[in-house]
């Protein structure tokens, strides 16, 4: 089977509709790209792996390294999904010449396809240089969380009317500036239904509305990994549960020398 490709992925979306729903996950490591790639359409290497994978406490210290590094992995763990990487905090806002550079980087060095970034109209001529010169770009808006600084917070998005405008406004201008597909988190749903109904992209919700072209998660939070998780996440497994009771056996074995045991032991001839 061949990888599918961004061109693919846009044309999912047929006069507005979508029949087929994208199905997207975020991926940060090689052996679980390989799980979660026969099922997806798209792995996302997002800067969530900030919290998920370094323990930090946001997305902003994230670099291109680890963004790089994690998404070399998960190219070599998948071969039928679009592999999409986010954009670190700090490497696009500043100029696109500047975002070029570190998308380029990306691309590069991991075998990815796209890169994602955050933010809408004031990023809009950043994505046009971008696929202009060979790099497809999804966009994300709503709840953006390298904005933490300056939204205070995770809260949902477009509560008032005003801001519910500015979030759809958003999209379009990222869609006019040819981002093959968009990311809407943590919206108040109509503002999701509105956006799927108005562009010729595709929309993928993370909190926002099942009516989109696609749902992406955190792979971690909806598997089961943290006890505290947003309110738009469906916990489809409890793995931290089965982790920690698997940890416990073993170490009580250990404490009573009952492991190894004899199929794990290496005998002299
Ligand atoms: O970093 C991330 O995981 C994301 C998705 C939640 C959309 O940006
Ligand atoms: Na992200």
């Amino acid at each position: 089977m061949r990888r599918l490709t961004v061109p693919k992925i846009g044309a999912r979306k047929v006069d507005g509709v979508t029949h087929d729903p994208i199905v997207m996950l975020t991926a940060y490591t090689a052996r679980q790209a390989q799980l979660l790639d026969p099922h997806c359409d798209i792995l996302l290497v997002g800067d969530s792996l900030a919290q998920v994978i370094y323990g930090l406490p946001s997305t902003i210290p994230v670099t291109l390294d680890m963004m790089a590094n994690h998404a070399a992995a998960v190219v070599r763990g998948s071969y039928h999904s679009v592999v999409v990487v986010d954009m670190p905090f700090g490497a696009y806002e500043a100029s696109p010449r500047a975002a070029f550079e570190a998308a380029a980087r990306l691309l590069k060095e991991s075998g990815a396809a796209a890169v994602k970034l955050e933010g809408g109209e004031a990023m809009a001529q950043t994505v046009a240089f971008l696929v202009q010169r060979g790099i497809p770009v999804m966009g994300h808006v709503g709840l953006t969380p390298q904005a933490v600084n300056v939204l205070g917070g995770y809260g949902a998005r477009g509560r008032s009317d005003a801001e519910a405008e500015k979030i759809v406004g958003d999209a379009l201008a990222l869609e006019q500036a040819g981002a093959f597909a968009i990311v809407v988190e943590g919206v108040v749903e109509p503002i999701a239904v509105e956006m799927t109904g108005k562009l010729g992209c595709p929309v993928i919700g993370i909190g926002a509305s099942a009516k989109c072209d696609g749902q992406v998660l955190v792979v971690d939070d909806m598997l089961g990994m943290f006890e505290r998780v947003p309110r738009f996440v469906k916990k489809y497994e409890g793995l931290a549960d089965t982790i920690t009771a698997a940890v416990k056996t073993y170490a009580s074995e250990v404490r009573e020398r009952s492991f190894p045991g004899p199929d794990q032991l290496y005998r002299p001839k």
